[in-house]
């Protein structure tokens, strides 16, 4: 093994263009929140508030919205000089090289993957809920949640359906189009929207319920040290989830208009709209429900039914669902993609890069793929699937943080937008993931250096010897 090709880079031909334009500020905004807005807020802010921060999960938000919006930046910087697709792991495959490159990649195999699992998760928990409301039905306890048999769940059916389901979609080359992407995000909107409305206007916050607003530090109900500082910690090293997606707007820099200036707009556009949402949502949720009662796998629509406000949970709920049907597609795609990329440049096995002779989609890695994930969304539960798509994510942040850094160092001559004052946002960046990731658990942790081990596995017996290296 040769440590010098490690550390070789990829030298993108694009390195610098701008291509055909047709994307304005505008579509990149809505790009961003479609791929942005999902299970993070109608599901796990339940979950946090109710286990780590109680109204607290506001201030969660906060801590992990600056964590990601520096990020924002950095990869915003990223795109415009290598406007390619693959996003962080194209973008250190230029800086950083070959090595860390293939751990970002495979991390983000971690990330795109598991997060399908994950949002999926929250889509069986509002379908539930309309099927029980609305249509009365009853679905076995068994069938109806990841495997935690303390709560009398094994096997989340509907999740492991709504992710073969999608698979299936991806396999056959559904592309969300840019129409149908601005209705989703008006869906998004909407729902979330009527929920602050509801919950403002009519309900009322209840002070009672905000009080403390940090609770004193103690166990949470699985017997885990929550709340107080600690606990807000712990919940930011989770709602970072309610965030990822905003690289999608990264990803087809090269077809925005002027990129310098539409995909750092676009992409702070959607990072404030959501950030907003975020804080509101939140705040208005612990204050018109006691926190312990959130978590649940519908709590946006389980607090309009502890109001009587049955027909506007059910109005959420398939908001919700379909809100939640675009994040996957979109987590989906980016999970195919990656490993297509990764294939393609031969540091993953080549069958993987195999496109379909009808479909021009890379079929393999849809079919395998999509397989495992509905397995793992059927028996692993979401907070366990976000805090390890949380970890190798902060992975990329951080790398990618450390790339801007090494070409500021390098005197690379700027090249479009530029992170301002990296000397000092870009070590704050660094600061931030790794107090966020500090709080994440032991396990999270074995799990995520489980992962690297293999891909390391991967990369010796496989990757090193046939990456497809330019001369
Ligand atoms: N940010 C996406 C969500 O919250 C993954 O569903």
């Amino acid at each position: 093994m040769v440590i010098k090709e490690l550390f070789r880079k990829k030298y993108y031909e694009s390195e610098c263009s701008v291509f055909e334009p047709k994307l304005g500020v505008l579509d990149l905004t809505s790009i961003g929140i479609g791929a942005i807005i999902g299970a993070g807020i109608f599901v796990i802010t339940g979950k946090v508030a109710a286990n780590y921060a109680g109204p607290a999960v506001v201030l969660s938000f906060i801590l992990a919205g600056v964590t990601t919006a520096i990020s924002a930046l950095i990869y915003s910087e990223l795109s415009t000089r290598y406007p390619v697709a693959g996003s962080a792991y194209s973008y250190t495959y230029a800086t950083l090289g070959e090595i860390l490159a293939w751990l970002v990649g495979w991390n983000l195999v971690l990330e795109y993957g598991l997060s399908v699992a994950a949002v999926s998760a929250g889509w069986s928990g509002y379908m539930r809920s309309i099927l029980e409301k609305e249509l009365g039905l009853s679905i076995p306890k068994v069938i109806s949640g990841a495997y935690e048999p303390q709560k009398g769940t094994y096997f989340d059916l509907f999740a492991f359906l709504a992710v073969l389901v999608v698979f299936g979609l991806l396999y056959r080359g559904v592309k969300e189009s840019a129409r149908v992407n601005l209705f989703i995000v008006m869906v998004k909107l909407f729902t979330l929207g009527l929920f602050l409305a509801t919950g403002l206007f009519f309900i009322g916050i209840d002070l009672s319920n905000l009080t403390p607003f940090i609770p004193p530090p103690g166990k949470n109900s699985m017997g885990e040290d929550a709340y107080g500082w600690f606990g807000i910690l712990r919940a930011a090293s989770i709602v970072i989830f309610a965030y990822l997606g905003f690289d999608a707007v990264s990803t087809v820099a090269e077809e925005a208009k002027n990129p310098t200036k539409t995909v750092p707009l676009g992409i702070m556009f959607a990072m404030l709209i959501s950030t907003f949402l975020y804080i509101s949502v939140s705040f208005t949720l612990t204050g018109i429900a006691p926190y312990k009662e959130l978590d649940v796998a519908e709590p946006l629509a389980k607090a309009m039914y502890m109001h009587s406000h049955t027909l506007i949970g059910n109005i959420i709920a398939i908001g919700a669902i379909i809100t939640i049907t675009s994040v996957m597609i979109t987590m989906g795609l980016g999970f195919t993609r990656v490993v297509y990329a990764l294939a393609r440049d031969g540091l993953l096995f080549s069958k993987l890069a195999e496109i379909h002779p009808k479909y021009k989609t890379p079929h393999v890695a849809t079919l395998v793929g999509g397989l495992f994930i509905a397995l793992i969304a059927g028996f692993v539960p979401l907070t366990q699937l976000a805090e390890l798509v949380n970890v190798g994510t902060l992975f990329a942040y951080f790398t990618v943080g450390v790339a801007v850094l090494y070409l500021r160092l390098k005197k690379a001559p700027p090249c479009g937008y530029t992170v301002p004052m990296a000397y000092l946002l870009v070590p704050i960046n660094l600061f931030l993931i790794m107090l966020v990731v500090s709080a994440l658990p032991a396990l999270t942790w074995k799990r995520f250096l489980l992962w690297c081990l293999i891909g390391m596995a991967i990369y010796i017996l496989y990757g090193y010897k046939n990456a497809r290296r330019q001369a």
